[in-house]
Order: C-alpha cells, then structure tokens, then sequence
C-alpha cells in the first residue's frame, strides 16, 4: 500500500503527468490593469553593477535571454545599484526582449533631484517611459509620491510603490500602506527571514496592493546555510529539484505575493531560478514542512 507522499512520486515518474505538471508556467494572472506578472523577476543589486564598457556584454544577454524565454517579464534595479541601470540599457536592445516589465526607484531626498534622477534612471535604461517607479527605501516618500502620482497620471509611469529591505522600518511602511493609495509594495521575505508574514503581507492582501519580495534568497546566504544538505526526497512532490527552486516556491507560494526578484550573475544560476516558474506550487502544509526542514 502506498502512502501520500510515495503515490504523489509514483505519478510523477510516469512521463505524461511529469511532463504536463513540468511545462505548466504559474502566473500571477491578477489582471491588474491588464498587467499579468510571471511570479519570478530579477533584480539587478551586486550581480548587474558592472561598467558595460568594461564587461562582456554578451554574458549579461545571455542571462537576459534566459530570463526572457522562460516568460520572466519584471526587472528591478535602483540608481544605488552603481552601474546596474546602464549595463541594462547596453543589454536590453541585444536580448531577445518580449516583454520587458521595467522597475526602478527614486533614491534621493528632494522633488527636483528625484525628477532629475528618475529623468536620468530612465534614460540609463534607454527607455521612454518606465512600468513602476518606487520610493527606495521609504527615502523621503512624502516628497516623491505625490511627483509619482502626477507622473503616473502624465502617462511616464503605470505604477507607483515604495520599497523597504532586511525588516527594516516595517513600522513606517505598514503606516505608509495604511494611509496611501499604493499599486505596488517591496519588502524581503523569505524562508529564513518570515517576519513579512505578521503584519506585511496580511496588509498588502487586505488593501489590494501588489508585493515584490526582495532577497528571497537572502542575499545568497541561504544557499551557504544549506551547503551541506540534502534537499527532502519529497521536494519532488513540488517538482524542486534544487535549493534555488525550493527557496524560491516558498516565497511565491505565499497567497499575498506577486512576484519575488532573485539577483544572479550567472546564466545557469538563472536558469535554475527560472525553473521555480515550472511544476506546483506547495500548500500551506507544505509550506510549513519546507520551514521545518530548512531550521533542523
Ligand atoms: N530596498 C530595496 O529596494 C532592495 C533591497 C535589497 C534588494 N532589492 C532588490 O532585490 C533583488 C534581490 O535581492 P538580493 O540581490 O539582495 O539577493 P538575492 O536575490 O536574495 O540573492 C542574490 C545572491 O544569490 C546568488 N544566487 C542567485 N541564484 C542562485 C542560484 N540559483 N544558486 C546559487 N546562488 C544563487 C547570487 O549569486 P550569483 O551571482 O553567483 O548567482 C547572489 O549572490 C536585488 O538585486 C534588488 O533588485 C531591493
């Protein structure tokens, strides 16, 4: 007599059902404007800060390729990310871009620096306009978002939001959240950092703003935490087949999230996190057995 967990494995060994379970891409689908957000994006902090006169460009389409062809649509960068916005913009044209979702931020205090540098963020890119455009960091916000309000209203914009980082000021973003009419929020949440789950995400679900998750893989460090294990045979059940995909489905499989932003600067590395779109997600009980696993 098989139980749950060796049935579910049996099932998946047979090539039909592998097969239909491994090409069905998860999709935020939230039909928000007629936006539809694959649930994996990048982000561009670290792993995109090189000067693109000085880099092999072709390394960086590459990525981008990969990213593209999987269905990946969102890509997060910021002015603090050094060079990050301009190797975009020397990439960008070279890549096979379907369908570019464009984020960046305003990171500095003042309307007219922000004007300045949100002007010079999308040149960077080599845009002409940009999909969202957060306050980085709750960096003076009071100042810039009623600037993004008008943007948004001009056209130069489609969304607006504000970002925060490492559980810090949740306070102020939860008051933020509360008061102002937001489209998008980004925060970090991930396996080992689940303090987003208290109040963060019960708020964003409850006021129907849409969140991005920020170092889903904590800023690489989970994958050293589990440098030496094994993952659970039962990561089949969800179709992970390495720690990239099982950080990942954690994140997005959490009801009040869009999309999370893993950063690499490796083609592979980048395939692998695109995988995560691939297969089922885990339930709530699973999620918590993932949890379980990961602390022992
Ligand atoms: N306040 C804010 O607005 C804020 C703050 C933090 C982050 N962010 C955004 O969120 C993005 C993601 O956060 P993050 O960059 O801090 O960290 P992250 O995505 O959690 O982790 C990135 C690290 O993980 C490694 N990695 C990626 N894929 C991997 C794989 N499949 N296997 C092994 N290692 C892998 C990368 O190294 P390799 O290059 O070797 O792959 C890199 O060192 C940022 O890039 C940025 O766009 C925003």
């Amino acid at each position: 007599m098989l139980n749950r967990r060796q049935f579910n494995q049996y099932l998946l060994s047979l090539p039909l059902f592998s097969g239909l379970v491994a090409n069905r891409v998860q999709s935020a689908n939230y039909n928000f404007h007629g936006v539809d957000l694959p649930k994996i994006g990048m982000g561009t902090w670290i792993t995109f800060d090189q000067n693109p006169a000085q880099v092999n460009l072709g390394k960086y389409v590459d990525i981008l390729n990969v990213f593209f062809a999987a269905g990946g649509r969102m890509i997060d960068s910021s002015p603090m990310y050094g060079a990050a916005q301009q190797l975009l913009g020397a990439v960008l044209p070279k890549a096979d871009n379907t369908d570019l979702f464009a984020a960046t931020k305003v990171w500095i205090p003042g309307k007219q620096m922000g004007i300045d540098q949100m002007n010079q963020s999308i040149k960077s890119w080599g845009l002409q306009h940009m999909d969202l455009m957060f306050v980085h960091n709750l960096l003076d916000w009071e100042t810039h978002l009623p600037t993004l309000r008008d943007w948004r209203h001009q056209g130069k914009i489609k969304f607006i939001g504000v970002t925060t980082s490492h559980g810090r000021r949740h306070a102020e973003l939860l008051d933020v959240m509360q008061n102002e009419k937001l489209d998008f929020v980004q925060f970090t949440y991930n396996i080992n950092d689940r303090e987003a789950e208290h109040r963060l995400l019960p708020m964003a679900a409850d006021k129907g703003i849409k969140v991005i998750i920020n170092r889903p893989f904590q800023t690489g460090g989970l994958f050293r935490r589990v440098a030496n294990k094994p993952l659970p045979d039962w990561a089949v059940e969800i179709q992970c087949v390495n720690w990239a995909q099982f950080f990942l489905k954690f994140v997005i499989s959490h009801p009040a999230v869009t999309c999370a932003i893993p950063a690499t600067s490796q083609v592979e590395h980048m395939r692998e996190n695109m995988q995560a779109l691939k297969g089922s997600l885990p339930d709530h009980a699973m999620r918590q057995e993932m949890v379980q696993y990961f602390e022992s």
